[in-house]
């Protein structure tokens, strides 16, 4: 049995910085629940003189990630972000036959296949809670508390950053810039804050959800993605008064032999759990055909959060190592299907800038009959009466998506049409 655990840290910042300190003030607990101390034997930084949150023995730092994987070492934890050189290190940690704990989504939804597999070649493990959804622990159920279900579909709201923005354009009625201004004075959001507000984070992580909890690969090429930044305040007064909140919703659903996958602004029911879960909150609910729904909930950032998800899995690695046997081996089996966006059929929101004058709601009327696209509800919103101009909101039945963008080509083509302010999906 190994007396020792021999632990590398590439990264000290947010993330880093919280797993350091936890490895030094948490040591003798964590050396009584895995039977072996746990040693923090090198570092990796880009600054080696950058002044830290947490105080380090300044001989373990080193910029030279060649140096810091060198020697005995059991465990690698990858906290850098971003792909590369995160991805080169990691699979070079692999093939050495290192475990590997990685909070990086990107990584893992872009490689998670290859690296899954590298790992199983070697008799080791990579394990990647923290990569989705902070501090809530998800990869672990999918893996294994939910394993015997078939999961009909996953919901989530796996942003903090857009969570964060969008409640408060919808709270205090704040323009998208002003939001996002604040969520940056916060340090919620990034100075470059491209990934979080496109859905590229949303729709990594949702690359990594659906690839568990349909036991197939799911890339992050294969979501359908949208951002959020074209949502105005009154989006979310017109969705509010139609009993409706707005979410960058990430959804993988099984449709038959196939799957929706997307990520994009959502008008959700406001009676649903995932209607209320708001600021940097995220929440994911699962489907499953044994368990129903289930939903998993708390702080989707921050150091300790996700401090906390990277040490379950630094101390499963090191059971392992310690005990023999690897924590939760996870395998591909399933061919599923992508089903194109085109064919998805749901409700849609629909707001435009019309002239106001009598006829005009005929004209659009027949551009949605045209394309057998119901109609359930159009309500007149404000009239700019200098610019003679009104906003109709308009609710569709379920509709197939690529009539309703086929009626938004037709529409926008209408003379009485001012512009399409925006077209959002509705999932009920
Ligand atoms: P961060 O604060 O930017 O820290 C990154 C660390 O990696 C820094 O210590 C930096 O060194 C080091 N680093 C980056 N590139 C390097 C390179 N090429 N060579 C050597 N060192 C390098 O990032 P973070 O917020 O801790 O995030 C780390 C990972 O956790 C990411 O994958 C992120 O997506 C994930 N994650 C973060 C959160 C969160 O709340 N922050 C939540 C969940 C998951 P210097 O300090 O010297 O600059
Ligand atoms: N940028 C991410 C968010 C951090 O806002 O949710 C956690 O992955």
């Amino acid at each position: 049995m190994a007396a020792q655990v021999n632990i590398v840290l590439l990264g000290l910042g947010v993330v880093g910085g919280g797993v350091a300190g936890a490895l030094r003030e948490r040591a003798d607990t964590y050396s009584q629940r895995v039977g072996a101390s746990l040693a923090l034997r090198r570092v990796l930084v880009r600054h080696l003189d950058k002044e830290r949150a947490v105080k380090l023995d300044p001989s373990l730092l080193t910029d030279d990630a060649e140096e810091a994987v060198s020697g005995d070492v059991d465990i690698v934890v990858e906290l850098l972000g971003g792909e590369h050189p995160a991805y080169g290190l990691i699979r070079d940690a692999l093939s050495r036959g290192r475990y590997v704990v990685t909070a990086n989504k990107e990584v893992m939804a872009k490689h998670g296949p290859e690296l899954l597999s590298l790992a199983a070649e070697k008799g080791v493990d990579i394990l990647y809670e923290a990569s989705v959804g902070g501090g809530i622990p998800i990869i672990s159920p999918l893996k294994r508390d939910l394993s015997a279900n078939e999961i009909s579909s996953v919901r989530a709201i796996i942003n903090g950053t857009t969570n964060y923005i969008l409640t408060r354009m919808s709270r205090d009625g704040l323009d998208f810039a002003t939001a996002l201004a604040q969520a940056q004075q916060l340090g919620y959001a990034e100075a470059d804050p491209t990934n979080d507000i496109d859905g590229h984070d949303a729709a990594y992580k949702l690359a990594i959800l659906a690839s568990l909890a349909f036991h197939t690969h799911i890339g992050p090429d294969d979501i359908r993605r949208e951002g959020i930044s074209g949502l105005a305040a009154r989006d979310f007064r017109y969705a509010r008064e139609l009993g409706y909140a707005i979410k960058l919703l990430a959804v993988a659903r099984r449709e038959g032999s196939s799957l929706q996958v997307r990520v994009h602004p959502t008008l959700v029911p406001e009676e649903q759990l995932l209607a209320k879960v708001d600021g940097v909150l995220n929440a994911v609910q699962i489907e499953g055909d044994l368990s129903g729904r289930v939903l998993f909930q708390g702080a989707g950032a921050g150091s300790l959060p996700t401090t906390s998800a990277v040490m379950a899995d630094v101390l499963d690695a090191a059971r392992a190592i310690v005990q023999g046997g690897r924590p939760f081996p996870w395998r591909y089996t399933d061919e599923v299907a992508i089903k194109p966006l085109a064919e998805l059929v749901t409700r849609y929101y629909i707001r435009l800038e019309v002239v106001d004058r009598p006829g005009v709601l005929a004209g659009i009327a027949r551009a949605f009959g045209d394309h057998e696209v119901s109609i359930a509800s159009v309500i007149q919103k404000e009239t700019d009466e200098a610019a003679q101009t009104a906003e109709l909101v308009i609710m569709t039945h379920p509709a197939r998506e690529e009539a309703v963008q086929a009626t938004a080509v037709q529409v926008r083509d209408l003379p009485e049409v001012v512009s399409i302010g925006n077209l959002l999906r509705v999932d009920d």
